[in-house]
């Protein structure tokens, strides 16, 4: 039984849970939890009781902002000098060490999966579930990465209509500065080095201040792996270090992820130096999600999605599902059931495997939300409980009377829901596109000709039909959006890497 494997290691004792739950219940929440991973879980969980995380006992502010970032030119650590200096040699080994370095590190980080997963559990509240694919994902992009390089850098002969011999290639630009968000600490943040890396630019990768511990692991890993040291060099700390990274006119690009407003700072502070050379920022930012449903969709398979889509992670993935939009004749119906299904919600310690819903990731983001949940009491839909003690917010239905009113990404738990007139798909669509993000979209319709008017219309980067939207699955379903949900390219697909590179054609007169 894998609750009584996981009693067996001491239980759970999250710093972020008030009491140990009572682990002797049912084994319900299996999803994204194969069997065989329940012995990892186990260990995971002992390993979270062993973890001290930098800082631990100072609190988390005093983690994230006590490590100094030591990134000015001429300050006492050089950071991006560093890298600058380890650029010409990094850039010019063979791009099969390269890809075989991060393969070596894929495999690091599969070996060490328990222990990250713990980092993951304590430091930004991931479920086990989550844990596992946080884990996964990382293993990914480094493989994924590894094997687009060999291909996107091979030199390309062009043809020589003059007699001389043409030939292009991708090479490494300089320092990239990566900016990373708490919420795939692992995932996103090795994700954004790996594609550096690979196409030969060194790495000053600034993890968000509230998980420098998983970062830590990944880059010391990194380095295990054969990446050198000042190739990919860690500068913990929080948006005063991201602040002084991206204005340092050394660095050659930006890879950032987090929110739309960081993004726009980011965007400004690059063009703030006329003498500064003109840099690619490559953002991935946040998203009003909606899903959209006809009549004819299969309920019991959309209150499934939309649990997943909105509820699971606290509804702290980029992907989340934010607006739920019921053609009108089967709303009453879709929302009594998914009331039904939120009060089989498990919400509490993130390492109990029997939690659907953990903790948002800290008290600010808790205010927020809590504050914006306040502010709509009179139109909630459904609430369900949870743990007074801790960062828990309630999962939560909102209703809005006019769709159009939901203009801001509120990162969390908390689903607004409005319908929509039969014969109206396209200025729904319409509607939505109009807010003007552009990540995620669900559609649940049994009309293939919905399908494709959605496909047609819908301005976001991901469109999932008939089934979740969160979990994009790296080359298989390429993550990212456009509008004020980003710049692109898509994370884990084929367009990645050259946006890395600078370009170079050779005419030679023969
Ligand atoms: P955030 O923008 O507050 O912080 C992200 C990172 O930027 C952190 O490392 C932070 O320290 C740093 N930062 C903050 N101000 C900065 C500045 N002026 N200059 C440089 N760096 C600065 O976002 P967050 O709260 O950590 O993450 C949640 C947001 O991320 C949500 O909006 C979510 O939608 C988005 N997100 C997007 C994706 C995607 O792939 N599109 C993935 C995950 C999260
Ligand atoms: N790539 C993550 C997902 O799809 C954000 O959920």
């Amino acid at each position: 039984d894998p609750v009584e494997k996981i009693a067996a290691v001491g239980g759970s004792r999250h710093p972020n849970i008030p009491l140990p739950k009572d682990l002797f219940g049912a084994w319900r929440n299996s999803e994204g939890v194969d069997l065989q991973d329940i012995d990892i879980l186990a260990e995971t969980v002992s390993a979270v009781n062993q973890t001290r995380l930098p800082g631990e006992g100072r609190g988390r502010a005093a983690s994230g902002s006590k490590l100094d970032p030591g990134l000015r030119r001429g300050g006492s650590e050089d950071l991006v000098g560093r890298a600058a200096a380890a650029f010409p040699a990094w850039s010019a080994a063979p791009v099969e060490d390269r890809a075989a370095i991060l393969e070596r590190l894929a495999d690091l980080l599969e070996e060490h999966r328990t222990e990250l997963m713990a980092y993951a559990v304590k430091e930004a509240y991931k479920s086990l579930a989550d844990a596992v694919g946080e884990v996964r994902e990382a293993a990914d992009f480094c493989r994924y990465y590894a094997m687009r390089a060999r291909e996107d850098l091979a030199t390309i002969t062009l043809p020589g209509p003059t007699g001389e011999r043409n030939a292009m290639r991708l090479e490494g630009r300089g320092v990239w500065a990566t900016v990373a968000p708490w919420n795939f600490p692992l995932a996103i943040f090795l994700g954004q080095c790996a594609a550096a890396l690979v196409t030969g630019n060194t790495v000053v990768a600034k993890p968000a201040p509230q998980t420098p511990g998983i970062a830590a692991r990944a880059v010391a890993l990194a380095h295990d792996a054969g990446v050198p040291e000042d190739a990919l060099i860690l500068a913990p700390g929080g948006p005063e270090v991201g602040a002084a990274l991206v204005a340092d006119t050394r660095v050659a690009g930006v890879a950032f992820t987090g929110s739309t407003a960081t993004a726009k700072k980011i965007a400004r502070a690059l063009l703030d130096d006329d003498a500064r050379p003109i840099v690619p920022l490559i953002a991935e930012t946040g998203g009003i999600n909606a899903m959209i449903v006809d009549s004819t969709a299969l309920p019991e398979q959309v209150v499934a999605d939309v649990l997943t889509s909105a509820y699971r992670s606290a509804g702290q993935r980029c992907s989340a599902l934010r607006l739920l939009l019921l053609q009108e004749e089967i709303a009453d119906g879709v929302i009594e059931m998914l009331s039904g299904a939120m009060d089989l919600l498990t919400i509490g310690d993130p390492a109990d495997p029997r939690t659907d819903v953990g903790p948002v990731i800290d008290q600010t983001a808790y205010d927020r939300l809590m504050t914006y949940r306040e502010s709509a009491k009179d139109r909630w839909i459904k609430t369900v409980a949870a743990p007074a003690t801790g960062h828990f917010v309630p999962p939560t239905l909102i209703r809005l009377d006019d769709m159009d009113s939901l203009t801001s990404e509120f990162f969390g738990p908390i689903l607004h829901v409005a319908t929509w007139k039969a014969g109206a798909l396209a200025d729904t669509v319409a509607r939505v596109n109009a807010k003007g993000y552009g990540l995620t979209m669900g559609l649940h319709s049994r009309i293939a000709r919905s399908g494709e008017v959605v496909e047609a219309m819908a301005r976001v980067g991901n469109l999932y039909v008939n089934r979740s939207m969160i979990g994009a699955v790296v080359g298989s379903q390429p993550f990212g959006g456009e509008g004020l949900s980003g710049t692109g390219p898509k994370a884990g697909g084929p367009h990645y890497l050259p946006r890395f590179c600078a370009e170079r054609a050779v005419s030679v007169d023969t």
